[in-house]
């Protein structure tokens, strides 16, 4: 059976002022809250960092998705799995060995993911599901929220599906980027199993509702990877 699709709100579009009263108004309908953390170097955006994560971790007990967005992440990866994330995914382009980073994340305590940002293939990497809880897959080029939804990356999905079912792993593939309403079924039916949705969560004026409504697109699309 098919794992039911996860739903991530990314709080990158959510009032930075009220994070936690953000949180609070997804946590009953989400799957996981996403958490852009970005440098200001690996990508030209600065967001937020630990100290935010250990605080919004004491008000929440929905699961941290965070998302490095940053240069050096084995300096700085395992301090999120000490701080409580249940995932933390780092970029392939940020990391020399990420087998390695898997690891040590594994054994700090959270799931280990590894994002593959917009101009980079998948196939080099392929042969490392094995060794991550995550695969994410960047639908549009890493760095801010509110970007259209690049559908050329749906060959991306569907080579990490193909070769996650053949030799059945149980990588969960995540997209990230524009993903709305109009975009969801096509990142389901070429396989992914985990959704961010940023703009299309915060921006609508009932976020948990906009969850639910994702939940439901998701959950009807059958994979034709
Ligand atoms: C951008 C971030 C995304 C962002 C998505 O680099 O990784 O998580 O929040 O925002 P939307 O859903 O608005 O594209
Ligand atoms: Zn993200």
């Amino acid at each position: 059976m098919e794992p039911s699709p996860i739903i991530a709100p990314s709080i990158l579009a959510a009032d930075f002022a009220h994070l936690a009263d953000e949180v609070h108004a997804v946590e009953a309908e989400a799957d996981w809250v996403h958490v852009d953390v970005m440098d200001n170097h690996f990508v030209p955006n600065l967001t937020i960092g630990l100290p935010v994560v250990k605080s919004l971790r004491r008000v929440t007990t929905i699961p941290f998705d965070v998302h490095l967005m940053i240069t050096d992440p084995d300096r700085w990866a395992t301090g999120y799995a000490e701080a409580g994330a249940y995932n933390v995914t780092f970029h392939v382009e940020a990391c020399e060995n990420p087998v390695k980073l898997a690891k040590t994340l594994r054994a700090a305590g959270s799931k280990a993911g590894l994002a593959i940002d917009r101009d980079t293939p998948v196939e080099p990497y392929l042969e490392l599901l094995p060794f991550v809880d995550v695969l994410l897959i960047m639908t549009i080029k890493a760095g801010f929220g509110g970007q259209a939804f690049i559908p050329e990356m749906m060959q991306k999905v569907r080579d990490v599906r193909r070769r996650a079912t053949v030799k059945n792993l149980e990588v969960r593939i995540e997209v990230d980027g524009g993903v709305g309403a109009d975009t969801i079924e096509q990142a389901a039916e070429a396989g992914a199993d985990a959704f961010v949705a940023g703009t299309a969560v915060y921006g609508a004026d009932d976020p948990a509702e906009a969850v639910r409504k994702l939940r439901a697109l998701a959950q009807r699309t059958k994979v034709r990877a």
